[in-house]
């Protein structure tokens, strides 16, 4: 057995593959209604040829690329059925960055030896204008992060881009444009192309929800990992987490990174400390500045709180209190009364160490649910103990 045959513990993650940022799920949970309008807009490109542009906009993470490609892989496939030919190219516009370098790829898309030297823009949309005739292919022209191609080189590509039909093709084919962006790009444009988008060929990317990310991660899950070994629990530190910012990315990326940390321990599944963990050395923005303010007191409360989530994503005021008596007795604190623990808890939650949460729990009325999302608990617990041992 070799070294890393040694070392490696059990495996969890089944298929890294099916995390990686390029790939791109069958289904995409929580974007139907994007689906849909693409679909109902682009309808008519392969029924009668007329050719349509459109506008993604969202902030990150929140599917515009993942959507462009799948709905293009799908609508090639659907318009093959009614006999009409699409073809489509993602073109990642912070890569190519000028016109020239965005044309070469339209045109590698038909011909992968054209010489990446040597021809204008002029020159290379005649050769993909013979593929279309030739063809009559309806071309999907996916210009992703298309804010930064207009910033840098303005809007003349789009603008012949979205006029090329109605001059060049005269109904045997087609080009159509879109435009992918975290802002809306119309502002970007110039009068002469914005007037060629209608404003309501605009889909917008909202946010994901805490559920939406659920959903999310619980597809990776079940695509990626071998079974049983990420939790109902698990998965639903994972959402919170990401719904800071709802950004689907996020939440992928702690996946991938929990599984890491959980088969470097050797461990059978992933728990939420590796979460927590994945979280702290992706996002870190605990600053430890913060723990030099908090007397010897408070810094025994927020140790038990550690200790209290090393197992839990979430636990009670009344489970930290149970774990702090044992703390204080180890550390020679007199443990305060329940008002004074009260104030240490939304002490720490003000001061951004903690994330408190007032639930309502049966007919006893309330309670408060307390997280931690910035340090992982056994680290953080480590530097606190170090602090008091002081
Ligand atoms: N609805 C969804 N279902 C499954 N995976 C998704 C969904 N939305 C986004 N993702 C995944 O999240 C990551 C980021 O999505 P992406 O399309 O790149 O976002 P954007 O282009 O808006 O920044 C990708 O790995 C993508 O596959
Ligand atoms: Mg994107």
């Amino acid at each position: 057995m070799g070294y890393f045959d040694s070392i490696q513990g059990r495996p969890i993650i089944r298929d890294h593959k099916a995390l990686s940022f390029t790939y791109v799920p069958k289904e995409l949970p929580h974007r139907d209604e994007q689906m849909k309008r693409m679909f109902s807009i682009f309808k008519s490109v392969a029924e009668s040829g007329v050719s349509q542009n459109v506008m993604l906009h969202g902030r990150v993470g929140t599917g515009k690329t993942a959507l462009a490609k799948r709905f293009s892989m799908e609508f090639k496939e659907w318009a093959a059925s009614k006999n009409a030919a699409v073809e489509f190219e993602v073109v990642n516009c912070r890569r190519r960055t000028s016109n020239a370098s965005v044309v070469l790829a339209l045109t590698n898309h038909f011909d992968k030896h054209f010489p990446d030297r040597g021809f204008s823009v002029p020159e290379m949309l005649d050769v993909i204008k013979k593929y279309l005739i030739r063809d009559h292919i309806h071309y999907l022209v996916i210009l992703d992060e298309a804010d930064v191609l207009l910033r840098k080189a303005g809007s003349d590509l789009i603008y012949i881009l979205t006029r090329f039909e109605e001059e060049e093709l005269r109904d045997q084919g087609s080009v159509n444009l879109i435009l992918v962006a975290q802002e809306n790009v119309m502002d970007l444009m110039d009068e002469a192309s914005r007037s060629t988008f209608k404003p309501s060929n605009v889909v917008t990317f909202e946010r994901y929800t805490e559920k939406a990310l659920y959903d999310i991660t619980e597809q990776r899950v079940d695509l990626a990992f071998h079974p049983r070994t990420v939790d109902h629990e698990v998965m639903e530190q994972m959402a919170a987490i990401a719904s800071e910012t709802g950004d689907a990315r996020r939440a992928i990326d702690l996946l991938e990174k929990s599984g890491q940390l959980a088969e470097e321990e050797g461990v059978e599944y992933v728990n939420v400390e590796h979460v927590r963990k994945a979280n702290a050395i992706a996002y870190s923005t605990l600053d430890t500045s913060k723990l030099d303010e908090l007397d010897r007191a408070k810094t025994v409360v927020l140790l038990s709180i550690c200790r209290a989530l090393r197992k839990a994503s979430v636990v009670t005021t009344g489970e930290v209190q149970k774990v702090y008596k044992v703390v204080c007795e180890e550390h020679d604190e007199k443990p305060r009364g329940t008002t004074q623990f009260w104030k240490y808890i939304q002490d720490l939650s003000a001061r951004g160490i903690i994330n408190t949460k007032r639930v309502k729990q049966g007919a006893e009325g309330l309670t408060t649910h307390i997280t931690l999302t910035e340090a992982s608990a056994e680290d953080l617990e480590a530097e606190l103990a170090r602090r008091l041992g002081r």
